[in-house]
């Protein structure tokens, strides 16, 4: 895109639909969403006409494999992710014009309504082939369905439609000792009917459209993992799936089978902008047609993270194509992975900074973690998030250097003149300087935004603060107030331009901030045309009272976060751990030293003051014995009352608490320490011999 203007008139932007099959995470905030707010905002407060849309993708595996884990429906995992997910996205300021669901009707429809134009032009290839089946689950294997090693980079963990690790598609017949998902053994094959959308035969265009025409556009990481793509040649990739979640395929012959989830999902771009154009009486088709004079063409961008390259600059783009009518993506501008801690951010090991949690602990501030994570943004290499790192940020940039010189300039204004903003009657070299540095800086946040270099444009966002706050630290009005009041006056009349110019610049990074800057500065919000202007508050102008921006992190709330990560590595580790290693051999001899019976229980209370003891009454059939056993945390005295057990009734005695215990009660521990009894199956009479 040309580099010192926005050239296009109306914008289209998109990011990831998310899974509704969890929370979002600080992850999902920086490779997605937080780039395309602020590039929104931007163009926004540029005048375009734009429209951003997202939503929930609330089809394939990711949902229904969900479901199951859970013992629930599909139906049920959607509504309750997708109003969490929606919700987090509101707290912090994700300003999509409409936040849709691919679960809707009208969604459905288009959907059906695309894959029927592709068939009718005969676009897809029809086959009948083998394909993985659960024999155990009755199911065909398809996408997160099945796993196994990826061919390409030999990662162990490939799903049946894409490597995760090297980006790369996949078919599961690719995967090197597949595994199916739901029954954990290697599947068997059986033949059904897809349609395929052939990707080989759109492979010359797409070197054409994608390889020629935009290796100036596209951002070196995406630009390359295309490159590479294409250079092995590009596969058919069948459209359908054997599912009984999703959209169904409009075919009468295909009953039952379902459209491919990332056929129907990046549709759901299109039909959230449809649904906006209804909800708000627009008109969808300016945002994704084709028009009859080019130059009214929307500019498409769809903001991603780097698993998503593959289907937004070579599938979708064909279907695009192959249906003819649409507007192709001029940019794809993806970011890599945020790490955690100097790990991956992983859902399944709850390892991630949720968002909701964040709020919990960090009300109000969530402009202070839009400005962390645009600081770390992964916009051409992995990055990583650490609370150490996200306190320095707050504590020494937003609190020492942006919120320190907002409040000085508002503090000594009130102080001075009653929150006036003073005449300025003749400016000198500093305030002059001072000055110009607004517009040079407000050209240099542009040029970094439009560009999609969002760190960038922030950090100068900061140097503007970071001017303020010399500007104030060299006229030092604090001691010039004794003798030269009116050069105070000035003093501050320039510092407050300077604020003012903050709250403009503030607006794309973070909104909630700028909001309270008006509100301080008691103006109405301004566009970008005011960026740099160093006159946006007239002599006489009344402040309202200043207000803090930003607090300090203490070191508690770190280490709160920090032992809260690793409560949640210790329990993957203990969940995830081995049985038991066995034990040496021993003779028969000594075994037969051991005295098992069947017993059964005919009283048990708790141990007092203690929580994991019960003290029980056990008839043994040779005696009725006292048995201390450490159970109380799995079982209730009520509950076991009656129960048969097996007793090891020659143990040498022992105080335990106090009580004389005689034996041992054997259990089975499983690897999360979970107990439980080991019985007889039926009632046998108690002193029973178990051997
Ligand atoms: N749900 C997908 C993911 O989380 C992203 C879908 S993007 C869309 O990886 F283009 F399909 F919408
Ligand atoms: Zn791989």
């Amino acid at each position: 895109m040309d580099k010192k203007t926005l050239p296009f008139k109306r914008y289209t932007v998109t990011s990831a639909l998310p899974y509704a099959n969890g929370p979002l995470h600080i992850g999902h905030l920086a490779g997605a969403y937080i780039p395309a707010d602020i590039f929104v905002r931007f163009l926004r407060l540029n005048s375009k006409d734009v429209v951003y849309v997202c939503g929930s993708d609330e089809h394939g595996a990711a949902i229904t494999i969900k479901a199951k884990k859970e013992g629930t429906t599909p139906r049920a995992i959607i509504d309750q992710y997708h109003a969490q997910i929606k919700a987090s996205f509101e707290q912090f300021g994700i300003s999509f014009d409409i936040y849709h669901r691919t679960s809707e009707q009208i969604h459905h429809e288009l959907s059906q309504e695309f894959f029927l134009n592709l068939y009718e032009k005969g676009e897809f290839v029809e086959q009948v082939s083998e394909q993985y089946y659960d024999e155990e689950f009755h199911q065909f294997l398809a996408d997160r369905y099945i796993v196994g090693t990826c061919p390409n980079c030999k990662n162990e963990g490939a799903y049946g439609d894409q490597c995760e690790k090297c980006g790369t598609s996949l078919n599961p017949t690719d995967l090197i000792n597949p595994i199916s998902t739901l029954s954990g053994k290697p599947p068997v094959l059986r033949e059904t009917k897809h349609w395929y959308l052939p990707l080989d035969k759109y492979q010359p265009w797409l070197e054409k459209w994608l390889l020629e025409g935009k290796k100036d556009v596209l951002k070196p990481n995406v630009y390359g993992q295309c490159r590479s793509w294409l250079k092995s040649g590009l596969q058919p990739r069948s459209m359908t799936r054997d599912l009984d979640w999703g959209v169904d395929v409009p075919l009468e012959e295909a009953k039952g089978k379902k459209l491919y989830v990332w056929l129907d999902a990046p549709i759901g771009y299109i039909s959230a902008t449809k649904q906006w154009a209804l909800d708000t009486g627009g008109d969808w088709e300016k945002y994704w047609k084709q028009q009859a004079d080019p130059a009214e063409n929307a500019c498409l961008i769809h903001f991603i993270g780097k698993d998503n390259i593959v289907f937004h600059c070579i599938t979708f783009p064909s279907i695009l194509h192959a249906h003819g009518d649409y507007i192709l993506p001029e940019n794809v501008p993806a970011n890599e992975f945020l790490n955690l801690e100097g790990d991956k951010l992983s859902t399944s090991r709850n390892h991630a900074v949720w968002l909701h949690e964040y709020l919990d602990d960090f009300p109000g501030k969530q402009d202070e973690l839009r400005y962390v994570l645009t600081s770390i943004l992964p916009e051409t290499a992995d990055s990583e998030f650490t609370w150490r790192d996200f306190q320095a940020r707050v504590n020494n940039e937003l609190v020492a250097i942006f919120g320190n010189f907002v409040n000085r300039v508002l503090v000594l204004s009130h102080k001075y003149f009653d929150g006036k903003v003073m005449p300025v009657k003749n400016l000198l070299d500093e305030d002059r300087f001072a000055l110009s540095e607004l517009g040079r800086h407000a050209g240099l946040i542009a040029e970094a935004v439009r560009e999609f270099r969002f760190r960038e444009g922030l950090a100068q966002f900061m140097n503007v603060a970071r001017l303020g706050n010399k500007y104030l630290a060299d006229a030092e009005p604090w001691k010039l107030i004794k003798t030269d009041e009116e050069r105070v006056g000035a003093v501050l009349n320039v510092g407050l331009q300077i604020a003012a110019n903050l709250a403009v610049m503030a607006q794309p990074f973070l909104p909630h901030t700028a909001k309270r800057m008006f509100e301080m500065l008691n103006f109405a919000s301004r566009d970008w045309t005011s960026a740099g202007n160093g006159q946006l508050l007239e002599a006489g102008h009344q402040l309202d009272a200043p207000q803090l921006l930003f607090e300090k992190i203490t070191d508690e709330q770190v280490e709160a976060q920090l032992s809260r990560l690793s409560k949640a590595k210790e329990s993957m580790a203990n969940a995830s751990n081995q049985v038991a290693e066995a034990k040496d051999n021993i003779g028969f001899e000594d075994f037969i030293k051991v005295d098992i019976r069947a017993g059964k229980i005919l009283a048990a209370e708790k141990v007092a003051k203690t929580k994991k003891l019960l003290k029980l009454t056990i008839d043994t059939g040779v005696d009725q014995r006292t048995v201390v056993s450490g159970i109380a945390e799995f079982f209730s005295p009520e509950e076991i009352v009656g129960r048969q057990v097996s007793i090891l009734v020659n143990l040498e005695p022992r105080e335990i608490k106090g009580i004389l215990s005689q034996g041992m009660i054997l259990m089975a521990e499983d690897t999360n320490g979970r107990l439980d009894f080991v019985a007889p199956q039926s009632e046998v009479q108690p002193g029973a011999v178990i051997r």
